[in-house]
């Protein structure tokens, strides 16, 4: 028996990272998955990978949603987890962030978020047995403390955390919840420019290692992929509104 059984989920940014990483989990454990991502190659090559299926959207567009959530209820009838994942990074302070950067940073990690529980609220809503289902919003460390450079990225993982709870307050009693989960530093491609920058990636992954409690990055199926079953199966049916922090320690204080 899988752990999600029967589920019918979507993952957006499931081309790459954690979106990948969480579905490679949800198909381990039994859920018919579809990821969304806008890397059309990539996302086609994740999907016949982990053996889910893809369709093409860009989460900033409301009309891209309306058309993803009808194809999946078209389909199979029903929506039961839906991840907002797809995100970006970007790092300014906040006296030089430009506002076209800010602009995109708040239509992806913010906008296609809201979008993503409109839209799947309504279908949650409407399940054949009633209403039912579980969102997952992906927030940040950065969603529960500031860093320099965070203006943009950090203002948009602790809107996706408020976000979330309005989410889950307005549906807890028809049964449909709302989670987020605050990863700390998790080894994917959005680290990519990070160690670019730094001209010696091994020496800043090491230096970025060096801050973390448990001394090590965390990695996409293991530690986020598992808090997102758990979150999406029914062993966390009296769990809404909560911030799942996965972070090696990151928030609790300076390692040793
Ligand atoms: N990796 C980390 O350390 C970390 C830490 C905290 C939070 N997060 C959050 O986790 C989520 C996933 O990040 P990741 O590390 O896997 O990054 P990633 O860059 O590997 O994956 C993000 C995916 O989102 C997709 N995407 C970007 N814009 C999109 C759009 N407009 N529409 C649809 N898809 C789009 C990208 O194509 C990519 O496949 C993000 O929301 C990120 O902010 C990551």
């Amino acid at each position: 028996m899988g752990r999600l059984d029967g589920k019918i989920a979507v993952i957006t940014g499931g081309a790459s990272g954690l979106g990948a990483g969480t579905a490679q989990r949800f198909v381990e454990e039994g859920a018919t998955v579809t990821i969304t991502d806008i890397q059309h190659e990539l996302a086609t090559e994740t999907a016949e990978t982990l053996g889910c299926s893809y369709i093409h959207q860009n989460v900033v567009s409301e009309t891209e949603w309306e058309a993803v959530i009808a194809k999946i209820v078209g389909q199979y009838g029903r929506l039961d987890v839906l991840v907002n994942n797809a995100g970006v990074f970007a790092t300014a302070p906040v006296d030089e962030m430009t506002i076209d950067v800010w602009q995109r940073v708040m239509d992806i990690n913010v906008t296609g978020v809201f979008l993503g529980c409109k839209h799947g609220i309504r279908a949650m809503k409407n399940n054949p047995d009633g209403a039912s289902g579980s969102i997952i919003n992906l927030s940040s460390v950065s969603g529960l403390r500031s860093q320099p450079g965070g203006t943009a990225y950090n203002a948009s993982k602790g809107a996706v955390r408020l976000l979330t709870k309005t989410v889950a307050l307005e549906n807890a009693s028809i049964g449909i919840r709302c989670n987020s989960i605050h990863p700390g530093i998790i080894e994917t491609p959005i680290l990519d420019p990070v160690y670019a920058a730094s001209g010696d990636p091994a020496a800043a992954r090491a230096g970025i290692a060096s801050t973390i409690p448990m001394k090590d990055l965390g990695e996409p199926a293991r530690d986020i992929g598992n808090m997102a079953v758990y979150l999406g199966s029914d062993e966390s049916v009296y769990v809404t509104g909560a911030e799942m922090v996965v972070d090696g320690g990151l928030t609790i204080g300076l390692p040793s």
